[in-house]
């Protein structure tokens, strides 16, 4: 069934186990034979059943041969269909040999085994391996692997597999073998082979228990200069999970690739990750800071996972946010760790804010614990990543640091090897803490952002001050109404100087459980829990202004009395650093808001002479690390304003955040070009520190600034700086904004960039995606010719992004053009993908996500794009459901 809905409550147990499984892969040039013997038995945990029968997951297969207990079986002995094989009555214990041949050169899908660079690679979750061979394709069976590659020897020298390399051999007509075992009993989804000619970068670890771990990276020979950088960052995270999670990685080896054609970031199977060669290849010259930043969290995570997903997997894929929202929520710590973690919470809220609180708000808004769907690659969303990670930062928040560290143990002794739901994790969490959170579980089953409203009273006969919370969520689709979710809010009250007020005890107000360092003193957590509750504050000697929602302690809008006048003091005053930038942005959000309803009717003229002036006074704020300087100056993006504009009018988001930058620029010229100086390229070496990427963030927003007046000696500068890089943080600091505000040599550096680089790839991506974001009335045209390039490729996923997805999600001035040209251009491209990747289809898809946020015109022009993909023939599934939501009547 095609269109099949898949529910948690229909969850069953598994009829069958498999113990082990041994797999052989002969590659060919025309196709690949897997040849794969199991041992299975019915589950001992089920009242023996003497009619079950065994339903294997199989797709895209052809069967070569099956034998059961040794005996080859015809076809009257099972049924097959297109998505299965089922034996009607098989015994209890069984040994199946199945024999299917599968084409990697045509798979385009990049799910299963498929070809990339003249090599192979698998791709198994969540439904891969069944494109493979026939296999009861779920995660809660565990079994041990152990897998032959068997290959040409000359083309395919390397030959990787989970776990660790039992043999190895030479066979006829230049052939040779390889062979894997992996001690560890693992779902199929984190089954993985690599076959290929590729360069081994090398280098070790020693686990605290002081076991020697090889650590392999293998990458094609032209990137061997770029492969250090991302060891480097998995030695750190190998040593931050002993001292943060006491986690030590297990296997004597751990082996990374890097691949061109990856459908998402990488992948961490057992022993044998598979990455996205955007998220390992670095060099200063071809990679910027936030590739850098990018890399070093994406192998983190990863790597997290061999605890928080291998060991310890789900149970269905509806428990899918049980290792990602977790990992992500690890990897964000030990980002933190490294740079600082209020900076990492301002980038890890504005992603929050511009990608999952839209998803929460639209057509496919669904809870961290999803309970249906059709197809799962559809569910590996900004929901149950980041706002999964969220929920788990919360527990954290609530449970204090030593109380949720005493719940991570748990969790691991408890349920090492096991495949588990996102209720035994919480479960850990209460046990070992001796806290119940059966409310706090509405986060997970509930959909949709809450509303805080917050109001505020200041007796100064009594010296008391009460803050009223009251919380609201909107409707989501299959959610019409939802009860009060449990939300830890963090609050401090600042006095009319600045400083913080100590915070007395009332009955309801709780000491933040041994806060984080990175929050300030005197912050107390209320626990909201009722629909509205009022928390008071005695001995306040003088009305104070409260600073709510500290570090982001829950993932929720804010709706606060606080005038512009007061976000400005918060903003110069704040002790908490994520409160003093959420100041700032709240003000800019505001300021530009109200501008584009402005822009509607005429254009303004001024901008509010305090902001400009904070702003340069942040600009030049000795007190505040460059790197924080940067975040707190840099604008909120369109599509962020757009989410908060109803109904949303890209024209005048864009003029409106326009005119506040070209203000910015005008008043602050000077300020600015001193601080450009000031943040001059460092001498020495390029490093990923966070003083050299302070500084050099600093500087490119100051340029970006200052080139909106075009003016000859700006331009001088940013040639000189485009011409003279030693690294491509500074000549894409350069090339982007000259780009991007049209000056006249914007088309003769495009060129020289293309010169220098047109023979990296991941410098491709860089170079189609400036010129898809050029907010110029003919992008679209200059995107179409860019699609005809000979360095585009519809079947690379990194391209695809850098030019259709760069265009429709990150220049939404021209994606929304009135004519519909940009919603006529995605929707063919979507169906074109659709025949060959549906997964990367359905990404695109998302671009119409919030389509009836829009005013009239353009709603209706992307309605009619909807309906063309929704009446297409062939729809895969992955485009199907997401279509299909986009057009079903709203909540
Ligand atoms: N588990 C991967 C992660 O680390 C996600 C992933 C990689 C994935 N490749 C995929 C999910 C393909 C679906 C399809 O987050
Ligand atoms: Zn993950």
């Amino acid at each position: 069934m095609l269109h099949a809905i898949k529910r948690l409550a229909e969850y069953t147990q598994p009829p069958f186990l498999v113990d082990n499984i041994q797999l052989t892969f002969d590659l060919n040039p025309e196709f690949t034979l897997v040849h794969s013997q199991l041992t299975l038995r019915q589950n001992p945990a089920l009242p023996p059943d003497p009619l079950s029968e065994l339903r294997l997951d199989g797709r895209q297969l052809e069967l070569i041969a099956l034998t059961l207990n040794g005996q080859p079986l015809g076809p009257e002995a099972y049924i097959l269909d297109s998505e299965s094989l089922t034996l009607p009555h098989p015994p209890k214990i069984l040994t199946l040999e199945i024999t299917t041949r599968i084409k990697p050169h045509e798979n385009t899908a990049l799910e299963g085994v498929y070809q990339v660079n003249g090599g192979y690679c698998s791709q198994c979750e969540a439904e891969g391996f069944r494109k493979i061979t026939y296999y009861p394709d779920r995660p809660d069976i565990l079994a041990r692997f152990t897998t032959t590659l068997i290959a040409d020897h000359t083309q395919f020298p390397i030959l990787l597999s989970n776990g660790n390399c039992i043999q190895t051999g030479s066979l006829a007509n230049n052939r040779h073998f390889v062979t894997w075992e992996d001690p560890f009993p693992k779902p199929s989804y984190l089954f993985a082979l690599v076959a290929g000619d590729l360069a081994r970068i090398q280098d070790r670890f020693q686990t605290q228990s002081g076991r020697l771990v090889q650590l392999e990276l293998f990458v094609e020979h032209e990137n061997i200069d770029k492969g250090q950088f991302a060891l480097d960052s998995l030695k750190q995270a190998m040593r931050w999970d002993e001292e943060r999670f006491g986690r030590e990685y297990d296997l004597d080896i751990y082996m990374i690739v890097a691949i061109q054609d990856f459908n998402m970031g990488a992948m961490e199977n057992k022993g044998l990750n598979i990455f996205n060669s955007k998220y390992i290849l670095a060099n200063p010259k071809t990679a910027t800071d936030s590739d850098y930043a990018n890399i070093q969290s994406v192998v983190a995570h990863e790597y997290f996972h061999n605890w928080t997903g291998n060991r310890i997997t789900c149970r269905d894929w509806f428990q899918l946010s049980l290792k990602e929202g977790l990992t992500v929520f690890r990897d964000q710590e030990f980002s933190g760790d490294f740079f600082s973690p209020a900076l990492q919470r301002m980038k890890d809220v504005r992603q929050l804010r511009t990608q999952q609180f839209p998803e929460d708000a639209g057509p496919t808004a669904h809870p961290v614990q999803p309970d249906a769907y059709m197809e799962i690659n559809n569910f590996y969303t900004s929901t149950v990543y980041n706002k999964g990670a969220e929920l788990v930062r919360m527990m954290q928040t609530v449970l204090g640091y030593p109380g949720f560290r005493r719940g991570m143990d748990l969790y691991f002794t408890r349920h090492d090897g096991q495949a588990v739901t996102v209720d035994d994790l919480i479960r850990c969490m209460e046990e070992a803490t001796s806290t119940d959170l059966k409310q706090f579980r509405l986060w997970y089953s509930q959909s949709g952002t809450p509303t805080l409203t917050i109001e505020w009273l200041y007796n100064s006969a009594q010296q008391t001050f009460e803050l009223t919370i009251a919380q609201s969520c909107p409707p989501t689709p299959d959610q019409p109404s939802k009860k009060p979710f449990h939300i830890p809010v963090a609050v401090g009250l600042l006095a009319q100087d600045g400083s913080s007020i100590p915070l007395t005890l009332a009955e309801s107000t709780l000491a933040y459980p041994s806060a984080p360092a990175e929050l300030p003193p005197h912050t107390r957590l209320l626990q909201l829990r009722q629909e509205k509750e009022t928390f008071y504050f005695k001995n306040i000697k003088e009305p104070p202004i409260p600073s709510i929602l500290r570090h982001f302690s829950a993932p929720v809008k804010l709706q606060t009395p606080l005038t512009d006048d007061e976000r400005i003091f918060l903003w110069k005053h704040d002790p908490d650093p994520f409160n003093r930038w959420e100041a700032g942005q709240e003000l800019s959000t505001q300021i530009i808001l109200q501008l584009a309803l402005a822009f509607q009717k005429e254009p303004p003229r001024t901008l509010n002479a305090d902001f400009i002036h904070a702003f340069g006074k942040t600009l030049q704020d000795p007190t505040l690390d460059l790197s924080l300087r940067v975040q707190t100056l840099t604008l909120p993006s369109e599509k962020f304003l757009l989410s908060r504009m109803d109904p949303a009018d890209p024209l005048a988001i864009h003029q409106a955040r326009q005119f506040v930058q070209k203000t910015l620029s005008e008043h602050l010229q000077q300020e600015l070009m001193q601080t450009f100086l000031a943040c001059s390229p460092s001498p020495g070496p390029f490093a990923f520190t966070p003083q050299q990427t302070g500084r050099r963030g600093l500087r490119h927003l100051c340029l970006e600034l200052l080139l909106i007046s075009k003016k000859d000696p700006i331009r001088k500068l940013a040639l000189e700086q485009f011409y003279q890089a030693n690294n491509m943080t500074d000549q894409l600091g350069a090339l982007v904004p000259m780009v991007h505000t049209g000056c006249v040599e914007k088309e003769a550096m495009l060129a020289t960039f293309f010169d220098l680089w047109h023979f990296d790839p991941l410098v491709m991506d860089k170079w189609f995606a400036i010129q898809a974001t050029t907010p110029d009335p003919n992008c679209l045209q200059q995107v179409q010719k860019l699609y005809h390039h000979p360095n585009f490729n519809l079947r690379n996923p990194n391209k695809v992004y850098a030019l259709i997805g760069a265009f429709c999600s990150n220049n939404p001035l021209c994606f929304h053009d009135p004519s519909g040209e940009g919603y006529l251009f995605l929707a063919d491209q979507i169906l074109l993908l659709n025949g060959l990747n549906p997964q990367v289809a359905a990404r695109l898809l998302t671009n119409f996500g919030n389509w009836r946020k829009f005013e009239p015109i353009r709603k209706n022009l992307m309605q009619i794009q909807l309906e063309k993909i929704m009446h297409s023939h062939n729809l895969s599934r992955d485009v199907f459901e997401i279509t299909k939501k986009c057009l079903d009547p709203a909540p």
